[in-house]
């Protein structure tokens, strides 16, 4: 028998207002597998994020997370197990500092906000953990400055930096390069190259030059439905999906 999946999805079905969006989706990632997620505006690859972290309830269909079905849990809950993401649309405290986002991250997934106890026994590491995780993503030095005071490439990586607090086995990111320069994208691929490590990446993004650096495999969606899967090389060489998606780059 083959390993189990980390991530399983099987049938997923969802629509809005009747429309299907989400269509008898199967998708399978192996623990430690970075997966590009490609497609279309409208494809329905945020859905699918929403549907994996719990968002979303799907009409039909399951989602396996180490062979278990976590498709009844609450959203926190899933978060727990170790799924974390980051959102299409930056969700930073922007009137918070770069410090007390991350510590927040981390306060939250540990459930420490609400056990005050709990807290005062890790307050002395969790300084240390927050130093940490700003370090990793090049943001050592600005702990005390304003998020909302952030260049917005930096914006971007305190962003991931709050996917990365929560030390998550799958690392979920929704366009983590949309609005960025050219420069900034280098640095963002730099970044999440040195960060990711052993853990397990969804990747959802426009920009195949971050696609194509961070996946092992690419999966494309179109209407909702999977078209085809496979390496970089087979995707980049794939006519169905130069067609429908890579021509519109081209273009
Ligand atoms: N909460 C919602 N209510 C109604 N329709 C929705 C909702 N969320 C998404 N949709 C619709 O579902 C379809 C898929 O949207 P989704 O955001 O998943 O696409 P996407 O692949 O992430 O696109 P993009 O690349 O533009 O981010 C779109 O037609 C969108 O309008
Ligand atoms: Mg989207």
């Amino acid at each position: 028998m083959s390993e189990t999946p980390l991530l399983r999805l099987d049938g997923i079905a969802k629509a809005f207002a009747g429309t299907p969006v989400l269509v008898d989706l199967d998708l399978s990632v192996r623990a430690g597998e970075r997966r590009g997620l490609i497609g279309p505006n409208g494809a329905g690859k945020t859905t699918l994020i929403n549907v994996i972290t719990g968002a979303h309830q799907p009409d039909a269909g399951d989602i396996l997370f180490r062979g278990k079905s976590i498709r009844r849990l609450p959203p926190h809950r899933r978060n727990r197990l170790g799924i974390s993401r980051s959102f299409q649309i930056l969700s930073l405290f922007g009137e918070m500092t770069v410090g007390e986002n991350i510590r927040n991250a981390i306060l939250r997934y540990r459930g420490l906000h609400v056990s005050p106890r709990r807290l005062l026994r890790r307050l002395d590491t969790i300084f240390t953990e927050v130093a940490a995780v700003a370090e990793m993503v090049g943001l050592g030095r600005a702990l005390q400055e304003r998020a909302d005071n952030l260049p917005y490439g930096m914006q971007r990586r305190l962003d991931i930096a709050l996917v990365l607090a929560q030390q998550p086995e799958l690392i979920i990111l929704d366009e983590p390069a949309a609005g960025l320069s050219a420069a900034e994208t280098r640095d963002l691929i730099a970044v999440l190259q040195a960060t990711i490590g052993k853990r397990t990446l969804i990747l959802v993004e426009h920009d195949m030059d971050v696609v194509y650096a961070l996946s092992d495999r690419i999966t494309v969606l179109d209407y909702g439905l999977v078209l085809t899967e496979g390496t970089p090389a087979e995707i980049n060489a794939n006519p169905d999906v130069r067609r429908v998606y890579l021509g519109e780059e081209a273009a």
